[in-house]
């Protein structure tokens, strides 16, 4: 973004052009992704529970099919809370910076192209979390609620498509700060010429 419109938003931005210290959004996006896939993890374990009982008797394990599904659960449901969060500061950060317009990525892409395609992702994946979400709780209180295995196989397909889409959205969003330096401190600060030392002293 144009860089006096930057200044105006915030007369306090820091040495990674920000006006905090660490980026909100790179901490939430491991909360998004991490509780996605735990969740579609466990529902895929729990659907295969009728091939690994005869491990879990064979290492003493005490695990219940139910307990599987409440963790497949809980866990994309509050994928899909967090995610609005993670959208949000994502919007914010994106607002603030200022990436190095000569650099093209490991993607063959510059950085208003890996913005743009990050953003949109990221709506996306919004949309298709929250999605997931209502079809798992429709699944687990309503249609599938007496059966042994709470999930449809096309829940669990779905999910895995979507992982792969993470992948594809990660990935980008790693482009961002790792090769065009967006609120990387050493990376602002060598590029205004000063000693990323500096601020340790
Ligand atoms: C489900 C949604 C999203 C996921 C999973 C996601 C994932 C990521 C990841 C993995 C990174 C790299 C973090 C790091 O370097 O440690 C990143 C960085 C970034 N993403 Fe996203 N992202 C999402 C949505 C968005 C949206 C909607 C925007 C803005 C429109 C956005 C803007 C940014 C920016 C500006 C960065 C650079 C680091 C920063 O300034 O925070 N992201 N994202």
């Amino acid at each position: 973004m144009n860089t006096e419109l930057i200044d105006q938003l915030t007369p306090s931005v820091g040495a990674n052009g920000l006006p905090y210290h660490i980026p909100i959004h790179p901490n939430l996006v491991h909360l998004t992704l991490g509780l996605f896939i735990i969740g579609i993890a466990f529902d895929i374990a729990g659907a295969l529970f009728p091939f690994q009982r005869p491990i879990f008797k064979f290492l003493a394990l005490t695990a219940t099919r139910s307990n599987f599904f409440d963790v497949g659960w809980y866990n994309v449901l509050a994928s899909a809370i967090i995610t609005f969060f993670t959208v949000a500061s994502g919007f914010y950060e994106m607002l603030l910076a200022t990436p190095s317009p000569d650099v093209v990525s490991a993607w063959g892409l510059h950085a208003l192209d890996t913005m743009v395609w990050h953003g949109v992702g990221g709506v996306l994946l919004l949309t298709l979390i929250v999605g997931m979400a209502i079809w798992r709780g429709f699944q687990r209180y309503a249609w599938r609620k007496e059966r042994g295995r709470q999930v449809q196989w096309s829940y669990l397909i779905a999910g895995l498509l979507i992982l792969f889409l993470m992948f594809l959205q990660g990935t980008l969003g790693a482009h961002l700060g790792g090769e065009f330096g967006v609120h990387v401190t050493a990376d602002y600060l060598l590029r205004s010429g000063e000693d990323p030392n500096s601020i340790l002293k």
